[in-house]
């Protein structure tokens, strides 16, 4: 998704701007531009790729300034061009605007503008905003601003400046998430906190409507029809360190070995191992609709709702509540039986993924009450939701989601005891049982990820398949899900999950020298069959990677010198997903290096998806 960084106060504009969208890297992009206002007025730079090539452009022809805006562009409208690239002026040239989202009467508006006498010079849906802005500007772009906005139909966060009004931004949000970051004599706009840590740790949060006004010294809110709003600043506690690299060669890898703290951080406080019970303190104002709750919807969107179906597993078994599970953009379109005895459970990492929100808010609309799992404190699904559950995974930059999938599974783990404790399904013996086992969970993470097998040995070959076959059951049969997905969003190799009981029904026609097999093998109920299925593969020629419990002998006794055995710690089946998934991550990591990819920016994709 694009990102959005504007800046106005006594530092030079260009640094700041820069330093911003680098930090809004990971979001995914396929141009950038920038643009000041200084003695010489209002000037621009832009071009295509990556940031690097902006910063050629400005070196060669140096800008600076004590305001401006700045933009990476992730195309819906118009192809990855320097022409198409942000910020868009208008036909003076002395307003630009960046903008992340779809205005989806673009085309309408154009023509009424073409008509007036506007000349576009892009094909992006963005430009019309700088002529419609233009065209109702009389002195006050705030003024312009609101009135443009309440035309515009579609999603948008944007931010303007007018040549004729120093060290002034206006910036609207309707969907794509846009921050205020406030300090001494300065004000920050961006996408999202990421990108000014190292500036500032206090925010607004602009919600949906929300039109603000920015100078040195001043922050002015107002709604669409021009009056005050009121929005309490928040102190964001992770410190700029965290959302850097640390030493590791990718966030990716990073954020893979952060998972042991992120699972500490998340359980933190939450755990009343004495007394049996768990303490989730945001939740306390949903109690009653999680205690009245006749069963649970959990809404997601990709690895979040690989997460969402092992949180389908844990609810069922641990809180005897019915529990099923959506993908946000198919929720809504087909006819959901919801109503005031059911709970929706929305998991996003970001909050801001339209898709969630979209079929979160259907969900609410059709009489359900509505919690949250989310990383992003401040984020709009925290907005939304009755109560968040907040994982504490700190800032996840790397694309492919790991650390947050993880704290996300102890969210949900902790969201099944405190259902079960609350409607009296679970005894206080059995939830200090459970309490134990997750306590364990952050040192055995460690000690998987401290010896992790001859995973970079694997990716070698793992490379030079054609395409992978992820093989699991019951609860880790989304982690089969999982696994795949890492290795397809960042090694391009196609990859799919399987249950696999499954196999027989159709994909063992695939298995061939040239197809990886991945199979999850924990001990436990299906063990057995996980086995068989593991013979079957290798009766046809198949090489296995199997990932089995530490000590296992008898899923040695049936691979050969053609298949590698990768080794985790024995945990209640239950749990065991957090540690049968980290190979799966490493597997993806070793082999998209090893491909030769952009790990942190796999091509195509966006760290936050706020396009439907
Ligand atoms: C996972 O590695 C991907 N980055 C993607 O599937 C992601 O999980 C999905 O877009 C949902 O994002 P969210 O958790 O921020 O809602």
């Amino acid at each position: 998704m694009c990102g959005i960084v504007g800046y106005v106060g006594s530092r030079d504009a260009v640094g700041v701007i820069l330093d911003g969208l680098k930090r809004l890297e990971y979001r995914g992009y396929d141009s950038a531009g920038i643009a000041v206002v200084s003695s010489g007025g209002l000037q621009r730079r832009r071009s295509e790729g990556k940031l690097q090539n902006l910063v050629r452009s400005l070196a060669a022809e140096p800008l600076s300034g004590a305001f401006g805006l700045g933009h990476t562009r992730w195309a819906t409208h118009g192809r990855p061009s320097e022409e198409n690239a942000h910020p868009h002026q208008d036909c003076t040239g002395r307003l630009v605007v960046v903008h992340n989202g779809i205005i989806e009467n673009y085309l309408a508006l154009k023509a009424r503008l073409e008509g007036a006498g506007h000349r576009f010079v892009t094909q992006t849906d963005t430009e019309v905003v700088a002529h419609l802005v233009e065209s109702l500007y009389a002195g006050s772009l705030e003024e312009a601003v609101r009135r443009a906005v309440g035309e515009l139909e579609g999603i948008y966060a944007l931010v303007l400046m007018h040549e004729s009004e120093p060290q002034t931004l206006v910036a609207a949000r309707v969907g794509p998430p846009l921050v205020v970051g406030l300090a001494e004599g300065e004000h920050f706009l961006a996408s999202d906190v990421a990108a000014l840590l190292p500036y500032t740790r206090d925010f607004v949060f602009l919600d949906d409507g929300d039109i603000v006004t920015v100078t040195p010294g001043a922050m002015r809110l107002v709604n669409a029809a021009g009056e005050p709003v009121v929005r309490q600043a928040q102190r964001i506690l992770w410190d700029p360190i965290q959302a850097e690299k640390g030493g590791y060669r990718h966030f990716m890898l990073k954020e893979i070995h952060e998972q042991p703290q992120a699972v500490r951080d998340t359980l933190f406080g939450r755990m009343g191992l004495e007394e049996g019970e768990v303490h989730i303190e945001e939740l306390a104002g949903a109690a009653a609709s999680l205690a009245e709750a006749k069963r649970v919807v959990l809404i997601a969107c990709g690895t979040s709702w690989h997460a969402a179906l092992v949180g389908k597993f844990l609810i069922e078994q641990i809180a005897g509540l019915p529990a099923e599970v959506d993908y946000g953009s198919e929720f809504r379109y087909r006819t959901p039986i919801v109503d005031a005895s059911t709970l929706a459970v929305a998991i996003s990492q970001s909050g801001e993924t339209a898709d969630t929100l979209a079929a979160f808010r259907e969900a609410k609309r059709l009489g359900a009450s509505g919690v949250a799992i989310c990383n992003v404190q401040g984020s709009m699904l925290t907005r939304e939701a009755a109560g968040t559950l907040l994982t504490h995974a700190g800032p996840e930059i790397g694309v492919a989601s790991t650390k947050a999938f993880t704290s996300q599974l102890v969210a949900l783990a902790l969201l099944a005891l405190h259902l079960g404790r609350l409607r009296g399904t679970l005894s206080r013996d059995a939830c200090r049982r459970h309490l134990e086992s997750l306590a364990r969970l952050p040192h055995l993470m460690e000690q998987a990820l401290a010896a992790p097998g001859p995973i970079e040995e694997l990716a070698k070959a793992a490379v030079k398949a054609s395409d992978f076959l992820y093989l699991g059951r019951g609860i880790h049969y989304p982690i089969a899900l999982e696994g795949a997905l890492k290795l397809k969003e960042i090694s391009y190799i196609h990859a799919e999950g399987y249950p696999a009981g499954e196999m027989k029904h159709g994909p063992i026609a695939l298995i061939d020298e040239r197809m990886g097999i991945v199979a999850l093998c924990p001990r436990g109920r299906v063990y057995e069959k996980m086995l068989s299925n593991v013979q079957e593969v290798k009766a046809r020629g198949g090489r296995v990677i199997a990932v089995a419990t530490a000590g296992d002998s008898e899923i040695r006794r049936i691979l050969d010198a053609a298949d590698t055995l990768l080794e985790v710690p024995a945990l209640d089946e239950l749990w065991s997903p957090l540690l049968f998934v980290l190979p799966l991550q490493l597997l993806a990591y070793y082999t998209a290096v090893r491909a030769g990819r952009d790990v942190d920016q796999p091509r195509n994709l966006a760290k936050s998806v706020t396009v439907e």
